[in-house]
């Protein structure tokens, strides 16, 4: 049924033309509703099961007397598994448009039926995770239920307490049923993939299976996280007064309220529900929400437009499938079909030998992909992988595309095994196969030029002059075999290389020079410990001020620092205990190894005089301009700013007592806006959040400018 043609045709119905392609098409879209409500594999992409539906509608239009009892268009919730706990009231799908044409003949027929025009309308993300209810009792959450089959869920309370967002306490004793989606955000699905394959699982394919299969899962011998979102809320039978009120209030208030009582909603995003009045400020919110889908922390697989009245939706009514008062606005699938060419094995950095999947460049979500992450060789021979495999494909925001599945299928027998390399495809050295994720044994030494240029970059020691090819030289000649011996490199030395003058000799001495000043948080990141990048790196260096407390610290001490797991903290230790004789090189060698500013916590009975080494001149731990302060950087800086990178901004702001993020919420204190400042200095305005130019930052921290600006 579903063929090469049919994937790569774009929102034109599948045209089914006799009843016998009818029925296995209604039978290929329920298997692919079923896999997609269970988080199974999926069959189906997104785009090519909204096209087999529009097609069994057309058919079932012209053949009413044909329709079968297991079609789609009939179902709650399109062939999903029940529960055996009964909704209060159906938990509704949504019927879907794909343009403004169609919603603009939707909002035409709904204002027929309502006899008048809509008086308001909510336009809000359409969170792609799994609806759930969750039954409070006295502000007490008593109960978490998935939507099932629309009908009755199934009982998941034992995952609350992982799921962000959805507080077991709310702010006051009510009885409220509130509903809402539980997703992965793209942290926390990286991050449970980390610890999945840790423990030997297979990585989830996207964050939502993550969320489907972590919200069935009971007995795993770890925990990872989830985040709620609620887009409703409604009486239960014991709800009291709070039952004529829910009744009674627009929809835009119900999420205000739920917000009020401590429960998550989209408020605080970029792509909150916002109220409008006109279908043309509806569809311009769209379009808002469908451009700023790609920088989202999480995935939207649409924008859900919402009669805000109580009155209205009481007057459109519902429908057995969908209300008639809200549709979904459906945007392009992120997930696409296309075919695996080739399997390439990169060296990384650290010497991890990474498959990467060439694929037959496929659009996804207005970016080409040509290439997806495979994880590691286990993985492939566990999804059986084979090259010229036609492949699910999955692309979101910044998630890097991953392969979720062969469509197994589509396989003609044509298709052929991969091969895995036998020795490092870098330098031919032998292979560490021992753990999930194959390693070259000469680890950091195989991509020795890749990890002294990494250390040598702007935003790690930032020595100019040492681009890729001076390394090479460096390497080439036995001058170097790691970056600390750049700190011992001598004048006759550098200029006994081709091309080395005096000038540029000197000039590179001097950047070595001002290398060996950087701040601990520089020349941890240059270390390149696996999962800790810059912002890492910088809280790690300002919360322990030492290098010598890094290397000291546990996994639980590791641990406190924001954003270390388990898993991450352990690796953080093994890694640093091997980096131990290049750690010693770099301290003989007197590069900095405290972070200026940066106030180590106290330790029993010590009386702080490692603190008082790390405070630099100039800089007292106490009374800093930001303390306490969240600050976000957008637009072009400018004046003693103007040559800043974003990172330099960042560590800039740490410094000065704050604390850096990229987008702007509530909890955002000041905005540091430059030119061109666009949609963070809009939302600044609407919270309220002050806003300053970079000339006045620079005035209010000038004392923590970096020298040479
Ligand atoms: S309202 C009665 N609002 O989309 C109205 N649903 O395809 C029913 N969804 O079952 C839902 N974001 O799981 C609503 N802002 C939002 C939503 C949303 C995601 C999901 C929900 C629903 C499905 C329908």
């Amino acid at each position: 049924m579903v063929d090469g043609r049919m994937v790569s045709m774009t929102n034109s119905a599948v045209v089914l033309a006799d009843a016998a392609s009818y029925a296995a098409a209604v039978e290929e879209a329920s298997a692919a509703a079923a896999a997609y409500y269970a988080g199974g594999e999926s069959t189906l992409d997104d785009d090519a099961y909204d096209r087999l539906v529009r097609g069994i509608a057309v058919y079932e239009e012209e053949h009413p007397q044909d329709v079968l009892a297991a079609s789609p268009t009939g179902k709650v919730a399109g062939g999903a598994a029940g529960g055996d706990v009964p909704h209060t009231v159906p938990m509704l799908s949504l019927d879907n448009v794909f343009s403004a044409e169609q919603f603009a003949t939707w909002t035409a027929s709904l204002e027929r039926r309502i006899g008048r025009p809509v008086a308001a309308w909510s336009v809000e993300p359409k969170l792609d995770g799994l609806a759930v209810a969750a039954r409070y009792r006295s502000g007490r959450l008593e109960r978490l239920i998935t939507r099932g089959d629309g009908t009755a869920g199934e009982d998941v309370s034992h995952a609350v307490g992982t799921v962000v967002g959805l507080p077991e306490q709310l702010g006051e004793p009510v009885t409220i049923e509130v509903r809402g989606e539980i997703l992965m955000t793209n942290e926390q699905f990286e991050q449970a993939n980390t610890v999945r394959t840790e423990h030997g699982g297979d990585p989830f394919a996207n964050p939502r299976n993550g969320a489907a299969g972590t919200l069935r899962a009971k007995d795993r011998p770890y925990t990872v996280e989830m985040t709620f979102f609620a887009y409703g809320a409604l009486p239960l039978p014991e709800s009291g007064e709070l039952t004529g009120t829910l009744a009674e209030l627009p929809h835009s208030e119900v999420l205000r309220y739920v917000a009020g009582l401590g429960v998550h909603t989209a408020a605080e995003t970029d792509v909150a529900p916002r109220t409008v009045t006109t279908v043309e400020q509806v569809q311009s919110r769209v379009e808002e929400i469908a451009a700023l889908r790609a920088s989202l922390p999480f995935g939207i697989d649409g924008i859900v437009i919402k009669a805000d009245l109580a009155a209205d939706q009481r007057e459109a009514g519902s429908g057995t499938r969908a209300p008639r008062w809200a549709i979904a606005y459906k945007l392009p699938a992120v997930e696409k079909v296309t075919r695996l060419l080739g399997v390439e094995w990169n060296v990384g950095r650290t010497g991890i030998i990474a498959p990467r999947a060439v694929l037959e460049p496929v659009e996804i979500d207005g970016s080409t992909v040509s290439y997806a992450t495979l994880h590691n060789p286990a993985d492939i021979t566990r999804r059986d992988l084979r090259l010229g495999d036609r492949v699910m494909v999955y692309k979101a925001g910044d998630i890097i595309p991953r392969i979720e599945a062969p469509v197994a299928h589509l396989r003609t027998g044509d298709e052929q095994p991969i091969v895995f390399p036998e020795t490092c495809p870098q330098c031919g050295s032998e292979i560490d196969t021992s753990e999930q994720r194959w390693r070259c044994v000469r680890g950091r030494d195989c991509r020795l030029v890749a990890s002294i240029s990494y250390a040598a970059g702007r935003d790690q020691l930032d020595i100019e002059g040492l681009g890729a090819t001076r390394v090479v030289q460096l390497v080439d000649a036995g001058l170097v075999t790691d970056f600390a011996d750049l700190f011992t490199l001598e004048r006759e030395q550098l200029l006994g290389l081709e091309r080395m003058g005096e000038t540029s000799t000197d000039n590179l001495l001097a950047a070595i020079e001002t290398a060996r000043t950087r701040p601990l948080s520089r020349v941890f990141c240059a270390l390149g410990v696996r999962g800790t990048g810059r912002s890492m790196s910088r809280r790690i260096a300002r919360y322990f001020a030492s290098m010598d407390r890094i290397r000291a610290a546990d996994v639980d001490t590791l641990q406190q620092v924001d954003g270390i797991g388990k898993e991450k903290a352990a690796g953080v230790v093994a890694e640093l205990v091997e980096l131990a004789p290049l750690i010693e090189k770099l301290v003989a060698a007197r590069v900095t190894m405290v972070e200026p500013g940066a106030t180590p916590p106290p330790e029993p009975g010590e009386e702080g005089t490692d603190a008082a080494a790390a405070v630099a001149e100039g800089e007292t731990a106490a009374e800093r301009p930001l303390d306490g302060m969240t600050v976000v950087v957008t637009g072009a800086m400018t004046g003693a700013l103007e040559k800043l990178s974003r990172n330099q901004m960042n560590e800039l702001i740490e410094r000065a007592g704050g604390k850096s993020s990229s987008s702007v919420s509530k909890r955002t204190t000041l905005l540091v806006a430059g030119e061109k400042a666009g949609s963070k200095r809009t939302k600044a305005e609407d919270l309220g959040v002050r806003i300053a130019a970079p000339d006045e930052f620079a005035e209010l921290i000038a004392e923590f400018l970096p020298s040479e600006v």
